[in-house]
């Protein structure tokens, strides 16, 4: 069924899966935690699916051995969790709460005894409540600072038992539903802002990395980037300027900052004409340039297709006209334009070629080894696949939850992942999202991914009872084959 010149996975890959703190542990107050963002914004009415919240999740926080065991029992080689800033720090910066912090150590001391390699994100989005209010949180530069001060805390107590680390999982995401769209907290609408809390980020991921070098050099670390690779609709040069301009402005904007410590000049210059690219402090880009990741987290689920705007095509033609004597302007006044940015550079429109998911997610695994492919030529790191998944409807009856559609869309990007090793990219190993089921910041619980279903809905927790659908027994194999079955 596979292609047999395949280059087998490494020996040592990392056969994984992944969870976020908010999204699992529940226990939002318990043991002297603090509250996160996410606790206050997840109550506001109307912003999350059938109001939902993690105020409970999956429990984790109070099962968490009984998940390691199941995780054991599957084979798992890695396990990729987050910290909760706030369980550790309550305000953010300042006082530890020791209860947490010991929380985190006696997870990655279960983990390591059934030799499951943690692999430990300081920030899936659930910044202390306590920051957003003192310095508007990542808008602040105070909160760069509390970061780096969490951090230390992390690495002095777990530096010597965690080989992996990830800073900030997918700092795309979160600025752009954060700060964009008002689809997650702060709930904000102004890309001005959004691009100065961005840089905030990426200052606070470089001083992370800057620190843990010095701390426990012989340990890696590196953030985990939402990647999607951009196509453009049509062999059309303009479609492909167009595909290369959203490449810049959904990607390298930000890689390009972890890897090479610099902005790309096509859309710096363009947010400049616009009145909203962040501002700079001297030291700025220094800090940016020192601080290099050991390895790139992906987190691939679909990627983007773009054709030339229809604006900006309307803007060429009323200029060539202009040169006839005829009224230029036919462009969105300059305000409209900064909320948004990409309006002359592309148009983001819908690939003919792929199917979707229930929530509309394209399905794509070959833009999984374009991914892979385009990441490591550019940057030329180790890669570490930290999420990739199927959120879909299960339906569990008498304690079985047939799953094939995950299986297959599972089977489908580890192959196409296999080509890209095959091609020659050096992949440290694959974290599937998730481990369990678990609450989908916008989508409830009806939206699942895992490999182990958790019996409960918005309404009711139920139990919260653990059942192994029919792909944690496909990903076993899938583990003790060290790949696919031939
Ligand atoms: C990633 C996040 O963006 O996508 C996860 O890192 C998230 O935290 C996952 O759960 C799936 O998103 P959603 O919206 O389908 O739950």
């Amino acid at each position: 069924m596979y292609h047999k010149e395949l280059d087998p996975f490494p020996a040592n890959f990392l056969w994984g899966a992944a969870s976020a703190a908010y999204q699992i542990e529940g226990a939002w107050q318990a043991d002297g935690k603090g509250p996160s963002i996410w606790d206050t914004f997840s109550k506001l009415p109307g912003k999350t699916y059938l109001g939902t919240n993690g105020d409970v999740a999956v429990d984790h926080y109070h099962r968490f051995r009984e998940d390691i065991q199941l995780m054991a029992e599957m084979g798992l080689k890695t396990y990729r969790f987050s910290v909760a800033w706030s369980r550790v720090m309550p305000d953010g910066e300042g006082a530890v709460n020791e209860a947490g912090l010991a929380f985190y150590e006696e997870l990655v001391d279960e983990l390591r005894r059934y030799q499951i390699e943690p692999v430990l994100t300081l920030y899936h989005w659930d910044l202390p409540q306590a920051l957003q209010d003192k310095y508007n949180g990542w808008e602040g530069r105070e909160t760069i600072a509390a970061f780096k001060s969490y951090c230390r805390v992390l690495f002095e107590r777990l530096g010597s038992k965690v080989t992996y680390w990830v800073t900030m999982n997918e700092q795309n995401v979160l600025t752009s539903l954060g700060y964009r769209w008002e689809l997650h907290p702060p709930n904000v609408a102004d890309t001005k802002r959004m691009f100065q809390a961005n840089h905030h980020l990426n200052l606070a991921n470089a001083d992370a990395i800057a620190l843990f070098h010095e701390l426990v050099p012989t340990r890696k670390i590196g953030p985990s980037f939402g990647y999607g690779p951009m196509y453009p609709l049509r062999a059309d040069p303009n479609d492909v300027l167009a595909a290369e301009n959203g490449e810049a402005f959904n990607n390298s904007w930000w890689l390009d900052v972890y890897c090479k410590g610099k902005y790309p000049k096509v859309i710096w210059k363009q947010l400049e004409a616009l009145g909203i690219a962040p501002q700079l402090l001297e030291g700025d880009l220094e800090l940016l340039k020192r601080a290099k990741p050991d390895f790139l987290g992906i987190n691939y689920y679909h990627g983007g297709t773009a054709a030339q705007n229809t604006l900006e095509k309307e803007r060429i033609a009323s200029q060539e006209k202009a040169f006839s004597g005829i009224d230029p302007y036919l462009m969105q006044p300059k305000d409209q334009q900064a909320q948004t940015p990409e309006t002359v550079l592309f148009q983001s429109v819908e690939n003919p070629y792929l199917e979707k998911t229930d929530w509309g997610w394209e399905i794509d695994p070959v833009g999984f080894r374009v991914a892979l492919r385009r990441v490591s030529d550019r940057y030329d790191l180790p890669i570490f696949v930290t999420e990739n998944g199927l959120g879909a409807i299960d339906l569990e009856k008498d304690g079985k939850v047939h799953d094939s559609y995950r299986i297959d869309y599972l089977a489908q990007h580890i192959l196409e992942m296999q080509k890209a090793i095959t091609d020659g990219v050096t992949v440290i190993g694959y974290c599937a999202w998730s481990f369990t089921d678990l609450l989908s910041w916008l989508n409830g619980y009806k939206k699942r991914y895992g490999f182990v279903y958790v019996d409960r809905d918005e309404e009711d927790e139920k139990e919260l009872t653990r059942i192994k659908k029919d792909s944690y027994y496909w990903y076993q194999e899938v583990i003790q084959n060290n790949g696919l079955r031939k």
